[in-house]
């Protein structure tokens, strides 16, 4: 007997993928969905293979209402949802907001409805983002759950506001709901199988893909964007999060709202947004980081070193719209959901570059 049926939309991604082997290899069992818009078929496939048994799946696009709901009549004994289906590029939303909103919006509206039908029990865990904070003043470094939020500039970045404000007005509307909005930082790195780990399509946006690539000489040098911030070697500041330890505070997300009752989320109460949603003792926020920053130069000085492998780079202009310096103060979530990123950077870096190797 498992621990009940938690549907994953977004299965086939990059966390989504982490994410349904923790899961089930801590006794859920996982339904998984995708519509393989950004991602590959053969990682149901490879998940199949990490966990050494059949998996479920099911082909669907989480904004096409019908599709969505036949996923829903086919597992009518769905306990919970993690929710990762969404586009995910900052610089491709401001060209194509409506496909952003459409994905990240309209499925989001679909899996609240399909979750809260019939009176349902309904748990949420949403993947959200550290960029809801933007630049954070110095004096909110590092940041927790209760620092403000600032107006995202980017399509991208208003969809996961809009999504968490959607979310807290559903769970004062439906007293069945509980959900938990987990707001990631960097997430970097790779199942140590090698099986699974980070498919950019094209020339990658994000620093670490970028770094393996050019290690294993697909691209020529790395562009370090900007070494003149005001960061102690100039260049600018991020969490970067093992990927396997993100997934994992899922399960603790999911374990949560599966208990009963699991308290009121106090720390988020002071935000005027969710004053009323964490009244109710279904809301709840986290930050999931490791709560150490780590600049690009020693990122990149890490890899080589963690690797042995040389990576040539070159000092770049400013990526424009670029934050200086955010990390993460992961407290609550180990004290709410006995959760911590602890996997070294080393090994984590290591496990970028194994990957890499296998593609
Ligand atoms: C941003 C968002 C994050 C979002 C992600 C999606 C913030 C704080 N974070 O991540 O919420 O989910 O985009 O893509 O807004 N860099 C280089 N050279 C490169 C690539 C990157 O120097 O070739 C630098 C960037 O300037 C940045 C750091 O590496 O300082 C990390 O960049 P990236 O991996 O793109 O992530 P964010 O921009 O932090």
């Amino acid at each position: 007997m498992g621990k009940g049926k938690i549907l994953l939309t977004g299965a086939a991604g990059y966390i989504g993928s982490h994410t349904w082997v923790e899961l089930s290899q801590a006794g859920y069992d996982v339904v998984g969905v995708d519509n393989f818009y950004n991602s590959e078929r053969d990682v149901i496939d490879r998940i199949g293979k990490i966990l050494g048994k059949p998996v479920t799946f099911e082909e669907a696009d989480c904004s096409d209402l019908k599709a969505f709901g036949k996923v829903f009549e086919k597992h009518p004994d769905i306990v919970g949802a993690v929710h990762f289906a969404a586009c995910k590029a900052v610089g491709e939303s401001i060209d194509k907001p409506l496909l952003y909103y459409r994905n990240n919006i309209v499925s989001l509206l679909n899996l609240i409805s399909l979750m809260t039908e019939k009176g349902k029990k309904a748990n949420i865990v949403f993947s959200s983002s550290c960029t809801v904070y933007g630049q954070p003043d110095k004096e909110h470094l590092p940041i927790a759950e209760d620092a403000p939020l600032k107006r995202s500039l980017s399509p991208y970045g208003k969809s996961k506001q809009m999504a968490e404000e959607i979310l807290s007005d559903s769970v004062i509307a439906f007293p069945h709901l509980k959900v938990c909005a987990l707001r990631y930082f960097n997430p970097i790195g790779a199942h140590p199988s090698a099986l699974i780990g980070e498919l950019p399509r094209g020339v990658p946006q994000n620093l670490v893909p970028f770094v393996t690539q050019t290690a294993a000489g697909i691209r020529d040098h790395l562009n370090v964007f900007g070494n003149d911030y005001n960061t102690p070697d100039g260049s600018c500041i991020r969490d970067y999060i093992y990927v396997v330890d993100l997934a994992k505070a899922h399960v603790k997300a999911i374990d949560k709202l599966l208990s009963d009752g699991c308290g009121n989320d106090a720390q988020v109460i002071d935000e005027p947004t969710y004053v009323e949603a964490a009244k109710t003792g279904r809301w709840f926020v986290f930050n999931l980081g490791t709560g150490k920053g780590l600049s690009v130069l020693e990122l990149v000085n890490g890899f080589m070193k963690a690797t042995g492998v040389n990576l040539p780079y070159e000092i770049a202009p400013r990526r424009q719209g670029d934050i200086e310096q955010v990390w993460a103060d992961p407290r609550k979530a180990e004290r709410e959901l006995g959760w911590k990123a602890d996997t070294p950077i080393e090994d984590v870096l290591r496990s970028a570059w194994e990957w890499q190797k296998t593609l």
